[in-house]
């Protein structure tokens, strides 16, 4: 008798275990993971970074899509975070806005809370400029001393050396011009470009071979399978550097995870990440 009931007991247990894995994954997927955050660190070569400047933090915050009705404890949480690992600067690379929510003041009321000892910049994402001009960006940007750059760039006098910052426009059906971004900035001082689609990172290297690029766009892929850690999804122009640090030529490139969402409001085994990322010459 015994011997017939094993096997159908050995089903009942197996089918229990993958229900219950389901489920835990579903719920942490929907439920938990996109309202957590997690902290990155990473050492990050800048070319021609002056000695004085070596060890400088900069924090980087990417693609919030924020939704102000779900994502309002998550952001403040961040930024209290933020704060609180006292940073030298503040990067943002774009996509503050979500489809369903294009109107940025409300993300802008909580980022006016960030600090940072020698500023915040940021430069704008495919989701922002399909629904708003930069102007209107930079208009709010602007009002919360924060430096907003479109095609340009701008040097920072940091303990008497400088530093590049220089952003783009964004790349997918956005009017990104190299030249522009990067005019007047001396071949060997350091630069750190801010560009929102990754994969535009080996456009800049055949304009300037020797910087530091941050980028978002790919959330990481935003579902991630654990253990092997590969992001199943791919989105236009963030194919090729999906997370984490990369090196081509002489030049570096970041892509961070970011905060929000876009589709579905769901992360798994890819939390929402504040960056924090330390200059090395
Ligand atoms: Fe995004």
């Amino acid at each position: 008798m015994e011997e017939t009931q094993e096997p159908k007991k050995r089903f009942f247990t197996r089918r229990k275990f993958i229900f219950t894995s389901v489920a835990a994954a579903l719920t942490d997927a929907f439920l938990i993971e996109p309202n957590l955050s997690s902290v990155t660190y990473r050492n990050l070569r800048v070319p021609y970074l002056p000695p004085s400047l070596n060890g400088l933090k900069v924090i980087h915050l990417t693609d919030f899509h924020y939704k102000p009705d779900k994502d309002e404890s998550l952001m403040s949480g961040i930024i209290e975070k933020v704060n609180a690992l006292n940073p030298d600067l503040i990067l943002l690379t774009g996509d503050y806005i979500d489809g369903d929510n294009p109107e940025v003041d409300p993300l802008i009321d909580q980022l006016k809370g960030l600090k940072a000892k020698h500023g915040i910049y940021a430069s704008m994402g495919n989701h922002d400029g399909w629904h708003n001009s930069a102007e209107h960006y930079r208009k709010r940007f602007e009002a919360i001393d924060t430096g907003f750059l479109i095609n340009q760039n701008t040097k920072l006098d940091i303990k008497g050396e400088s530093l590049h910052i220089a952003g783009t426009d964004f790349i997918w059906k956005g009017n990104p011009d190299p030249l522009a971004t990067l005019k007047g900035i001396h071949p060997l001082s350091a630069l750190i470009t801010l560009v929102h689609e990754p994969d535009y990172f080996e456009t800049m290297i055949k304009y300037r071979d020797h910087h530091l690029q941050l980028s978002g766009h790919t959330h990481g892929g935003q579902c991630r399978v654990p253990l092997i850690n590969y992001a199943p999804k791919k989105v236009k122009y963030g194919e090729k550097y999906i997370y984490d640090a990369y090196q081509q030529k002489d030049s570096s490139i970041w892509v961070g995870k970011g905060i929000g969402t876009t589709g579905i409001r769901v992360r798994f085994s890819c939390l929402p990440e504040i960056a924090v990322l330390t200059l090395t010459g």
